[in-house]
């Protein structure tokens, strides 16, 4: 498996922002949705809750959920929909384990 899923076009350019998730330390540019961001870093977003297996969203367009995210006032995200801000702290599961 690939070490990350996407590669920037602009792979030199700054990445000020910082955000966490699942622990992972996360640099995103201005206006990355958290999605984009997870995925230049590394290959997945989570797993299935059905059979484990990686998920890497799927549609990019808010649709089809497998990108989901959660912050950690329990609020459920759309990773490819959330834009990356600083101090971030998410999830691809839910803070309290509940799914
Ligand atoms: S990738 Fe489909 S809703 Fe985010």
């Amino acid at each position: 498996m690939a070490d990350r899923l996407f590669h920037p076009i602009a792979a030199g350019a700054p990445r000020p922002l910082r955000f966490e998730f699942d622990g992972a330390e996360i640099t995103a540019r201005p206006h990355d949705t958290v999605l984009a961001a997870v995925l230049a870093a590394q290959a997945s977003c989570g797993a299935s809750e059905f059979d484990g297996g990686a998920r890497a969203g799927f549609c990019l367009m808010g649709s089809c959920q497998e990108c989901t995210m959660w912050d950690e006032a329990g609020h459920r995200l759309r990773g490819c929909m959330t834009e990356a801000k600083d101090g971030l702290r998410l999830r691809s599961r839910p803070f309290d384990g509940a799914v």
